[in-house]
C-alpha cells in the first residue's frame, strides 16, 4: 500500500502510556506523516511483555524525542533508504529504527539493555513484518565493549538517551564501535536542564546549559568525531522553569561524511 509515496500506511507499536495517572498497555497505530496516533486502547496481545509491576520501566514508553527523530526521518527519508544497516541504541520499543527499516530495505538491529524493553522489542519487530531482517539484542553502554561484535552500521539512531551525565562517556564507547567509517549517527535530544536558585532573584530558574549534551558535545570532540545540529525545535511558551526544546544532531567520522549526508 502506498501512503504519501511511502510503502507502508502506519506503523503497529506496542508500548505503555500514562492516562489519568495510571500506566497502561496499548497497542497502537502511529501515522507518523499526519503525527496522529490512534491508540486502540486494546491490553496487550505480548502479555508477558508487560508484567504489571514494570509498566513504568523508561524503555516502554514513548518518548517525544522519538517522534521528533521520525518526523526528521519522514522529512529526509533519503538517509534511510540509502542504509543498508541500520541500528538504534537505548531503543526503547524502537520507533524510529523500525520507521528507517520501513522506509528501506536495511537489515535492522534494534538494542537495549532491559530484558523486557528486548521482549517488547522483537514484538514490535514481528508486528511489522520485519522478522526476516529485524534483530534484537542486547547493548548495555556500561558493559558492551565490542563483544560479541555484530558489525558497523550505516545509519545509527538514538532518541532521548542523554539524560544524565553518568552514562554519556560509555555510550560513546558504544558509538565508537558501532558507526561505519562512512556512517551516520543521528540523535534527538530533548534539552533538560537544571532548576538553580538564583542568587541575584532569589527565584528558581532554569541552569544556562543542559550538562549531559555538553559533556556529550566534548566527548564527542575528544574522540575525533564530527557533529552537526540538523533541528531546533523550540518550545512554543517559554517559562522559566520548564524546557521542551528538541535538537536532532548528526555525528559521523568525517567532516566530508556531514556535508555530504542526503538531505
Ligand atoms: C528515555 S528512554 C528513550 C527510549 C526510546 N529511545 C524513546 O525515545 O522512546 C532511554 C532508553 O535508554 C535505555 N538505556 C538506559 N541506560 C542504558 C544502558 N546503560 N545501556 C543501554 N540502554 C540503556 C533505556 O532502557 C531506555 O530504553
Amino acid at each position: 500500500m502506498e501512503f504519501l509515496g511511502f510503502h507502508f500506511s502506519y506503523i503497529v507499536i506496542h508500548h505503555t502510556f500514562t492516562a489519568a495517572s495510571s500506566t497502561q498497555t496499548a497497542r497502537s497505530r502511529c501515522e507518523l506523516s499526519q503525527k496522529c496516533w490512534t491508540l486502540q486502547n486494546e491490553p496487550s496481545t505480548h502479555g508477558t511483555a508487560f508484567p504489571a509491576q514494570t509498566v513504568d520501566d523508561i524503555g516502554l514508553d514513548i518518548w517525544p524525542a522519538s517522534e521528533v527523530l521520525c518526523r526528521f526521518l519522514t522529512n529526509h527519508p533519503a538517509l534511510a533508504t540509502r542504509a543498508t544497516s541500520v541500528l538504534e541504541l537505548g531503543a526503547g520499543v524502537g520507533l524510529p529504527g523500525l520507521l528507517a527499516a520501513l522506509l528501506g530495505e536495511a537489515l535492522l538491529m534494534l538494542t537495549d539493555y532491559d530484558p523486557q524493553v528486548l521482549e517488547v522489542l522483537q514484538c514490535n519487530i514481528d508486528s511489522n513484518s520485519l522478522s526476516d531482517r529485524g534483530r534484537v539484542h542486547q547493548v548495555n553502554w556500561k558493559t558492551w565493549r565490542g563483544e560479541p561484535d555484530f558489525g558497523h552500521f550505516e545509519l545509527v539512531l538514538g532518541a532521548d538517551l542523554l539524560y544524565a551525565s553518568a552514562l554519556v562517556k560509555d555510550f560513546v564507547e558504544v558509538l565508537k564501535h558501532v558507526l561505519a567509517p562512512e556512517g551516520v549517527f543521528l540523535m534527538a535530544h530533548q534539552i533538560r536542564r537544571s532548576i538553580l536558585l538564583d542568587p541575584k532573584t532569589r527565584l528558581p530558574r532554569l541552569e544556562d546549559f543542559d550538562a549531559p549534551l555538553e559533556l556529550f558535545q566534548r566527548i564527542i570532540t575528544d574522540a575525533g568525531l564530527h557533529m552537526r545540529e540538523q533541528l531546533v525545535i523550540k518550545p512554543e511558551k517559554t517559562d522559566s522553569t520548564s524546557d521542551s526544546e528538541f535538537r536532532v544532531l548528526a555525528v559521523c567520522w568525517t567532516e566530508t561524511t556531514l556535508n555530504n549526508m542526503p538531505l
